[in-house]
C-alpha cells in the first residue's frame, strides 16, 4: 500500500498554494485547500526515475523519445480504451499555455469560443486574453447538485458561429464524470456544427469507484478533435510543465505544429518528460490506490455536512478530487465566505471565479489529518453563520 497519510513538506519549497497564504489570504497559517495539486508525496517510482536522471548529470537539450511515446500511448489504451497511433502526440508544456496556442492558432479575433459555465475560470480567460467572443451553455444544475449538460442551448449556440468548443471531462469544478452518451452527443454537435472540440481531460485518471471516464478521442469524430492529456493532476508533478495533446486528425495537428514552430514555442521540459514515462510506466497501482483513497475522503466530507450542517449541499464528486459545496443557505457570498474562512484557518476558492457565487471550491487531495482539521474549521465557520 503506498502512503497518502504522510504530509509533503510543501511549505517554504515555493509551493504556491502553502507559501503565498499570508500575502493572498492574511493568515500565513491556514491550512491549505485550493490550488489544484496534492500534499502527499508523488509516487516513489516517479522520484526513483527523477533521481536516477539527476545521478546521470545530462542535462542537454533533449526531446520526448518514442519510447516516451509508447508509454503515453500504452497508458491511454490501458486506462481509457483508446488506441491511439504515437503520431498523434503532440508533446506540450502545460494545459492552460496550450488552450490558449490553440485558441489563438484556430480561431480569429472576434472568434466565438464556446465554454460550459460554472468551469476552470482560465477557460474562459484564455478565450478573452486573446480577443475572441466568450459564448457559455450553462450546466443545469440538477437534484442532489448532480450537473447535466443543456444539449438543446448548445446546439443552438453552436449553430451561432462557434469556432472552437472547450470541453472539462471530468469537470471541474461540479465533479462529474460525463458518461459516454454525453461525450457522444456533444461530439456529435461539434461535428454537425463544424466546431473544433477541444476537450481538457487533464483530471481523466482521477475517477471515484462506479465511475467510468469516457474519452472523447472514443466518440468517432477524430478529423475535429484534440484531446489534452497530461499526468500532472494525477501524479502530482504539475511543476514539472510536461502534458500531451492527442491529435488525432492530421490537419490539425499539423496546422497546430506548424503554428507553435512558427512562435518558437518549446516542447516539454526534460525532467518532466521523464516523470511522465515513468509514471505512465510504474504509476497504475499508485492512482488506483490514490482514487481509493480519494473516495474515502469524499465521503468524510460528506458525513461532515450531512451530520453537522445538512443546509450545505455537497455535489457527488464522480471524479477530480476537488468538491463543489452549495454556500446559498448562509446567505454570504463565496468570496466574504472565503475571507472569513481563510481568517479561521481554511483556505478554499471561491465560487464566483468560476461562475457561481453561492458555491466554494474544497481541495481534498491532502493527507486525511489534514482534511479532518480543515472541516472542523470550516464545519465551525459555516455553523456560526448559519447561526448553529
Ligand atoms: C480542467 C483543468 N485544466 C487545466 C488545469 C491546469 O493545467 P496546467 O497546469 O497543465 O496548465 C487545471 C488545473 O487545475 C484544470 O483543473
Amino acid at each position: 500500500m503506498y502512503d497518502f497519510d504522510s504530509p509533503a513538506p510543501r511549505a517554504g519549497s515555493g509551493a504556491i498554494k502553502w507559501d503565498i497564504r499570508g500575502s493572498a489570504f492574511g493568515n500565513a497559517d491556514a491550512l491549505p485547500f485550493w490550488v489544484a495539486d496534492s500534499d502527499y508525496m508523488s509516487p516513489p517510482e516517479v522520484t526513483e526515475a527523477l533521481a536516477d536522471a539527476a545521478k546521470r548529470c545530462v542535462f542537454g537539450y533533449t526531446s520526448p523519445t518514442q519510447g516516451y511515446k509508447n508509454a503515453v500511448a500504452e497508458w491511454i489504451r490501458a486506462r481509457h480504451g483508446w488506441e491511439i497511433d504515437t503520431g498523434w502526440i503532440v508533446p506540450s508544456t502545460g494545459i492552460v499555455s496550450e488552450l490558449s496556442n490553440i485558441v489563438r492558432c484556430f480561431t480569429k479575433k472576434g472568434d466565438k469560443v464556446l465554454i460550459q459555465a460554472p468551469v476552470y475560470d482560465p477557460f474562459a480567460g484564455v478565450v478573452k486574453t486573446a480577443g475572441r467572443k466568450l459564448v457559455k451553455n450553462m450546466l443545469i444544475r440538477g437534484d442532489g447538485l448532480r450537473y447535466t449538460m443543456n444539449f438543446e442551448d448548445l446546439d443552438h449556440k453552436l449553430s451561432e458561429g462557434v469556432k472552437l468548443m472547450i470541453l472539462c471531462s471530468p469537470h471541474n469544478p461540479v465533479g462529474r464524470v460525463w458518461r459516454e452518451e454525453e461525450v457522444m452527443t456533444v461530439a456529435r454537435l461539434c461535428q454537425k456544427h463544424g466546431v473544433i472540440l477541444v476537450s481538457d481531460e487533464i483530471h481523466w485518471d482521477i475517477v471515484m469507484p462506479g465511475n467510468s471516464h469516457f474519452t472523447a478521442g472514443r466518440a468517432g469524430t477524430p478529423d475535429n478533435l484534440i484531446v489534452l492529456t497530461a499526468p500532472s493532476k494525477t501524479f502530482n508533478i504539475a511543476g514539472l510543465k510536461c502534458s500531451n495533446d492527442i491529435i488525432p486528425g492530421k490537419d490539425l495537428r499539423e496546422r497546430l505544429v506548424e503554428w507553435k514552430g512558427k512562435r518558437h514555442m518549446e516542447g516539454p521540459n526534460n525532467l518532466g518528460v521523464i516523470a511522465c514515462e515513468a509514471a505512465y510506466t510504474h504509476g497504475a497501482k499508485w492512482c488506483d490506490e490514490q482514487n481509493e483513497y480519494l473516495a474515502g475522503s469524499a465521503a468524510l466530507v460528506r458525513e461532515a455536512f450531512a451530520s453537522h450542517l445538512p443546509q450545505i449541499g455537497v455535489a457527488p464528486l464522480e471524479g477530480t478530487y476537488l468538491m463543489w459545496l452549495d454556500i446559498s443557505e448562509t446567505g454570504l457570498d463565496s468570496r466574504p465566505l472565503c475571507e472569513k474562512l481563510a481568517k479561521a484557518g481554511a483556505i478554499l476558492n471561491d465560487g464566483w471565479r468560476y461562475g457561481d457565487d453561492g458555491f466554494v471550491r474544497l481541495n481534498i487531495a491532502c493527507p486525511r489529518a489534514q482534511l479532518e482539521a480543515g472541516l472542523a474549521v470550516i464545519v465551525k465557520v459555516l455553523g456560526e453563520v448559519l447561526g448553529k
